[in-house]
């Protein structure tokens, strides 16, 4: 649907003008699982959007209505909670998110639409919350920065959603930019802008069409280990925050006695940090090959050690990994399913789709649903009511 479209969808059921808002999904070049340990991530926007109208209401109460789900959903502001309906939660958790900071919302009609693939691993549901933040920004007039506006959506999340993420998704899809990739420190929430210099290469994404049921229980216990390993560590180093605050001396002086899973998994973070460090130098010096291998590292220890992969994402690595014309690939976001992102050479990746998609619909029946990557602008107002920009 286009912007157009979805204006006139708008309108017809609210029969009032809107304000037109776009945030979008994300991809992760490297750095998995370290957002929530103070730690650096390489993400990117992508061209692949959430889309939000929204209007005022005279009164108290919200009209939301989900052109995928085609449902509606009605609540208010002064009582506003969980909700049986998970769509409208994103939304609702960001309605939360702005009272619990203490500013005051007016009722409002809002209708979404997305073409980010749901469950694919690309933050449909953080696209969903900051395209929600920007539109209620927007609509009430708030003086909110962005990053505020990117921790109110990772807010909504863990309090509507329940899942304990950390900030890469809705920074990701906050500030975005076009054929750039970011890397963000988690911990100071300082971020720079790469330049994604792929020279003959492209980023395709291999989309197991799976999303397992354990993922978002997974998830938070995996943030919990590495909770209890920095505990571990703070009764001896005071200062340490995060894993980001640790080197993997401590780790086998103060976890691995306690826990050997723990240790397991909290020294994959410690590593995978590392990890964003180098691969920031190999894609500011062009150096694709050190980029690729850097990923299939990572994967490895989100396989191996950090235990979030499932047999579809590993089938699919394992597949390219000895290609010539791929340089890196590895699975990409939480885990447990989604999609696995891979380094392939421009002239070779018809051939690749065509060769991986047979082999995996006989491995599992299953058909693969793959995209080439174009990266995309981060969130953005795209038409406030009353005025006629060309979309
Ligand atoms: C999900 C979360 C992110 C991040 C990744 C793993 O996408 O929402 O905060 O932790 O998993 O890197």
């Amino acid at each position: 649907m286009e912007p157009l479209q979805l204006k006139k969808s708008f309108e017809e059921i609210f029969d009032t003008e809107p304000i037109l808002v776009k945030s979008p999904g994300r991809i992760n070049i490297i750095g998995e699982h370290t957002d929530y340990n103070g730690g650096l991530v390489m993400p990117a926007a992508i061209n692949k959007a959430v889309y939000v109208a929204i209007s005022k209401r005279e009164d108290n109460e919200i009209h939301l209505f989900s052109e995928s789900y085609q449902e509606k959903f009605t609540g208010t502001i002064s009582d506003v909670k969980i909700s049986d309906t998970d769509w409208a939660n994103y939304i609702l958790g960001v309605v939360d998110g702005f009272l619990k900071r203490g500013f005051s919302l007016s009722g409002f009609n809002l209708y979404i639409y997305g073409d980010v693939p749901l469950g694919a691993g690309l933050s449909s549901s953080a696209a969903i919350e900051c395209a929600t933040a920007y539109a209620l920004a927007q609509l009430n007039q708030l003086s909110v920065s962005n990053m505020d506006l990117a921790l109110i959506a990772q807010k909504a999340e863990h309090e509507f959603a329940g899942v304990k993420c950390g900030i890469m998704d809705q920074f990701a899809s906050v500030f975005g930019k076009q054929d750039y990739a970011m890397m963000l420190d988690c911990r100071s929430l300082e971020h720079q802008y790469i330049p994604l210099k792929l020279d003959g290469y492209k980023l395709v994404l291999l989309n197991t069409n799976v999303k397992h049921s354990l993922s978002d229980s997974a998830y938070n216990d995996r943030r919990a280990q590495c909770e209890q390993g920095v505990d571990w560590i703070k009764a001896h180093h005071p200062s340490v925050q995060y894993l980001r605050d640790v080197n993997e001396e401590m780790l086998l002086e103060y976890v691995k006695p306690k826990s050997i899973e723990t240790y397991i998994k909290c020294s994959y973070v410690v590593a995978e940090i590392e990890r964003v460090k180098k691969a920031a130098t190999a894609l500011k010096d062009g150096n694709l090959q050190e980029l690729g291998k850097l990923m299939l590292a990572t994967h490895e220890g989100l396989s191996k050690a950090y235990e979030v992969s499932c047999k579809e994402l590993d089938f699919l690595v394992d597949q390219v990994k000895g290609l010539d014309e791929v340089l890196g690939a590895r699975m990409m976001g939480g885990g447990f399913g989604g999609c696995t992102i891979n380094i392939v050479k421009d002239e070779a990746i018809d051939e690749m789709i065509e060769k991986i998609s047979k082999l995996y619909q006989e491995q599992f029946g299953l058909s693969l649903s793959t995209y080439v990557v174009e990266t995309g602008n981060g969130s953005q107002i795209i038409e406030t009511a009353s005025t006629t920009s060309s979309l």
